[in-house]
């Protein structure tokens, strides 16, 4: 599925359901329908670790260190990391180890982060500028619903 396809359908969910939950499960479900994408889901900022939220692929850490992995460093510095080859980050997390590649954007709602979105490939270099700009539109598109309302009160970590 493209991203036009993606937003497509996540708008459609929006307007058809409220529940949070729901509309956070089942965007992860058409993101993950993007080609060569083997993970996709959200960890959410518990106060103290990044915890596994809503996601679609295989099992997957429950937790990380805000300092920890590609995640953890998305969180930290509110910022996206594609990483073209996740074997040349240090740190990387390798929850699946067939993974190599991965895409990381901080959930930012009024200025501080709440949780990551995390996109893994086992291709090489899969996400680039494009998808980092896709993501973040359809992570705005989101915000601007309201899912992420419930997890505000677990943020202040930055
Ligand atoms: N690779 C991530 C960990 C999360 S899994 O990929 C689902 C990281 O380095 O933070």
């Amino acid at each position: 599925m493209d991203y036009e396809r993606i937003i497509f359908n996540i708008k459609l969910q929006l307007h058809k359901e409220s529940n949070p939950l729901a509309n956070l499960c089942n965007s992860l479900a058409f993101i993950y329908e993007l080609e060569d994408v083997s993970w996709a889901g959200i960890y959410f900022f518990d106060g103290n670790e990044l915890v596994l939220g809503p996601f679609q692929g295989k099992a997957a850490c429950n937790r990380i260190k805000p300092q920890s992995g590609v995640c953890g460093a998305a969180f930290s510095d509110l910022k996206t990391y594609v990483v073209k080859n996740v074997h040349d980050f240090p740190g990387h997390i390798a929850c699946d180890f067939n993974t190599n590649s991965e895409i990381v954007l901080p959930i930012i709602i009024d200025g501080k982060a709440i949780g990551v979105l995390d996109l893994d490939s086992y291709k090489p270099a899969r996400f680039d500028e494009y998808d980092k700009e896709k993501l973040e539109q359809i992570l705005s598109i989101l915000t601007d619903a309201g899912v992420f309302n419930i997890f505000k009160k677990t943020r202040g970590f930055n």
